[in-house]
């Protein structure tokens, strides 16, 4: 299985935290970040981070169909382990889309945000059956769950 370079992923957290801050879980901030802010944004405005425990709740309706942890079976999406810092389609043993698999899409912030916003938009022809999340706060939290639950620190 291909894993991700650990910088990659240490910069990807220390973006998304804001540096000085070495863990994103550990500040559960104000989340009313105004819609109409793009996630870069967001990521740029060093006061205002991803909510990791909205973004828990918010991956409820992407559990259904994926997993997240090492070692656990996809369903009918990949599981989504080590995914950050990754290109896309890589997840071994999962029956991928031809437009997926020929996407190369390396997965970071800016990619999975765009992805999650218009999901059929951003990799035309992909299987996956979600109409996308157009608030950019809801990604960003999302996304703060996603880089902390699926870092390879996480062997469990
Ligand atoms: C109805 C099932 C379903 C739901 C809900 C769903 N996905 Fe997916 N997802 C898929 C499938 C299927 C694929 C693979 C698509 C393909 O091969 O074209 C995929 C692909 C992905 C990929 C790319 C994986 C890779 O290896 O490149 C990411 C990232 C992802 N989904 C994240 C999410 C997130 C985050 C959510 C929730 C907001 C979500 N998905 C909701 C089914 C789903």
């Amino acid at each position: 299985m291909r894993k991700s370079n650990p910088f990659f992923l240490l910069l990807v957290v220390l973006i998304l935290v804001g540096c000085g801050k070495s863990k994103p879980s550990a500040d559960v901030s104000n989340n009313n970040v105004p819609s109409d802010l793009s996630s870069q944004e967001i990521l740029n405005n060093s006061s205002v981070q991803g909510d990791y425990e909205r973004g828990r709740q918010l991956f409820l309706q992407c559990r259904a169909c994926h997993s997240l942890k090492i070692n656990e079976s996809h369903k009918v999406g990949p599981n989504l382990y080590g995914i950050l810092g990754q290109e896309s389609g890589n997840q071994e043993g999962f029956d991928y889309s031809d437009a997926l698999m020929s996407s190369k899409i390396l997965w970071n912030i800016d990619t999975l945000d765009q992805f999650l916003q218009k999901p059929y938009a951003f990799i035309p022809g992909n299987r996956m059956v979600f109409a996308g999340l157009k608030n950019a706060s809801d990604r960003l939290d999302i996304i703060s769950y996603l880089v902390e639950e699926t870092a390879e620190k996480d062997q469990k």
